[in-house]
């Protein structure tokens, strides 16, 4: 089953609520599975977005699981904090984490889903070993800080070896792409392995967001 996480970096920050609402599902349609919190803290990434209280907001105005992904330093001493606020899923980058065994269990202890993510350049051979820990994998399919960049089609290698490994194991876990996912990339992503789309602009820059959702969730399945 594929599911759908709209990007709301690609929405209006001044009517995250509203936004969130325009992804739902209404009357048995199905919206978006996860509502994807992109966190930037000017280090890791050149950009700036959001913290806690903001998630912990969001919280309150929808129904969606919030799946944060976190684009920050010092992952291990903020990620738990993530949680606290509401998140349902936690993901940080392999880059930055100084134990991440010890923040994937911790955030599973916290009652959250763990993930991990990989930069572009970042391979996924030398985190075999970790998967176990995790309930997710995140293959970035652009440099992560910006909405609405190219996607890299160079990245839909690792995307199949990291479905290969994670068979391997025989794990549960969720293979995740995020950036530049698109009509147009979309289908290629899949057929690579993956099973959860992160889309920003694809989804928020649509006329009907909630029908760009159920579009991409077709094209997916297909
Ligand atoms: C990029 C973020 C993405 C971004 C995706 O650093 O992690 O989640 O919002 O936006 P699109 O889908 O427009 O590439
Ligand atoms: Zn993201």
């Amino acid at each position: 089953m594929a599911q759908i996480n709209p990007s709301i970096l690609s929405a209006d920050f001044a009517r995250l609520a509203e936004e969130a609402r325009r992804v739902e599902g209404s009357d048995g349609v199905a919206g978006a599975d996860w509502l994807h919190v992109d966190v930037m803290d000017n280090h890791f990434v050149p950009n700036l977005t959001l913290g806690p209280p903001v998630v912990e907001s969001l919280r309150r105005a929808t129904d969606i699981p919030l799946d944060c992904h976190l684009m920050i330093e010092e992952p291990d001493r903020w990620a738990p904090g993530y949680v606290e606020a509401g998140a349902g899923s936690v993901t940080f980058h392999a880059e930055a984490a100084a134990a991440p065994v010890r923040l994937a269990r911790e955030i599973r202890a916290k009652g959250a889903r763990a993930s991990m993510a990989l930069k572009p350049a970042t391979p996924i051979e030398p985190y075999e070993d970790l998967l176990p820990e995790l309930d997710m994998l995140l293959v970035m399919t652009v440099e992560p800080g910006f909405g609405g960049q190219a996607f890299l089609d160079i990245m839909l290698p690792k995307i199949r070896r990291t479905r290969q490994l994670i068979d391997k194991h025989g794990l549960e876990m969720w293979l995740q792409v995020d950036g530049g996912v698109s009509a147009s990339t979309i289908e290629r992503c899949a057929e690579a392995g993956a099973d959860v789309f992160v889309a920003g602009s694809a989804v928020y820059g649509a006329e009907d967001p909630a029908a760009a959702v159920r579009a991409l969730r077709r094209q997916a399945e297909e």
